[in-house]
């Protein structure tokens, strides 16, 4: 049985932690959609053509090492306003989301271009100064050089670029649940992901 959850919200807000959280609990497969813009991206910075980078885009370049660093995430808004670059990538998401055994998509568009039809919908925010420290944790976690302003500029930069670029913009689509984890913890946030998938679920059988 297809069975698609559709996750989008800004930079940090924390999709990804509910993604993998609600694809734990109901086996399903789990596709951080943001690694196809950052392998992209992380490509034009050699120097490559950003639409052959996203048309040549081979599994192994999801694995990179490097694809969480500020300047790929940068990259990867930039080529991801690109309607090319977009287009290439849509398929392999489609045919993801459409897999037997359930899936869940992590992005910008997956509730309002990728996967309109998508059982579930759900669109993860929270506040510039939330999402700015959460990140910065990460990244100094991580141990990269840098700092509050920084992080917050970065984050406010990509969610202008996201949300104003004509292709497939960052918006919820109008029948997405909101999780606002501003001041929601990221457990709440999980729990009432976790609850809508089973409200949905329970009205299928
Ligand atoms: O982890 P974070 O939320 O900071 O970013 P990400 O999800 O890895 O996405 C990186 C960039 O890819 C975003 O700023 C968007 O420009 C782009 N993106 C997109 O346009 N559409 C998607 N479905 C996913 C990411």
């Amino acid at each position: 049985m297809a069975f698609t959850v559709a996750i989008d919200g800004p930079a940090a807000a924390g999709k990804g932690t509910v993604a993998r959280a609600v694809s734990e609990r109901f086996g399903f497969a789990h596709l951080d959609t943001g690694l196809l813009y950052r392998a992209t991206g992380r490509q034009t910075l050699d120097g490559t053509d950003p639409v052959e980078a996203a048309r040549e885009l081979s599994a192994d370049a999801l694995d990179a090492d490097d694809l969480r660093t500020p300047e790929v995430a940068q990259a990867a808004s930039r080529v991801a306003a690109i309607p090319e670059v977009r287009a290439a990538l849509v398929d392999f998401q489609r045919a993801f989301a459409r897999r037997s055994g359930g899936a869940v998509l992590d992005g910008r568009d997956i509730g309002t271009v990728i996967c309109p039809e998508a059982d579930v919908k759900l669109f993860v925010t929270a506040n510039d100064d939330v999402r700015a420290r959460r990140r910065l944790t990460e990244l100094l976690g991580k141990g990269h050089d840098t700092d509050y302003d920084t992080v917050l500029a970065d984050l406010r930069a990509r969610d202008a670029r996201d949300s104003a670029r004509a292709a497939a913009p960052l918006k919820p689509a109008d029948d997405a649940v909101t999780l606002d984890t501003t001041r929601l913890g990221i457990d709440e946030a999980v729990a009432a992901a976790i609850a809508e998938v089973e409200r949905v679920l329970a009205k299928q059988v």
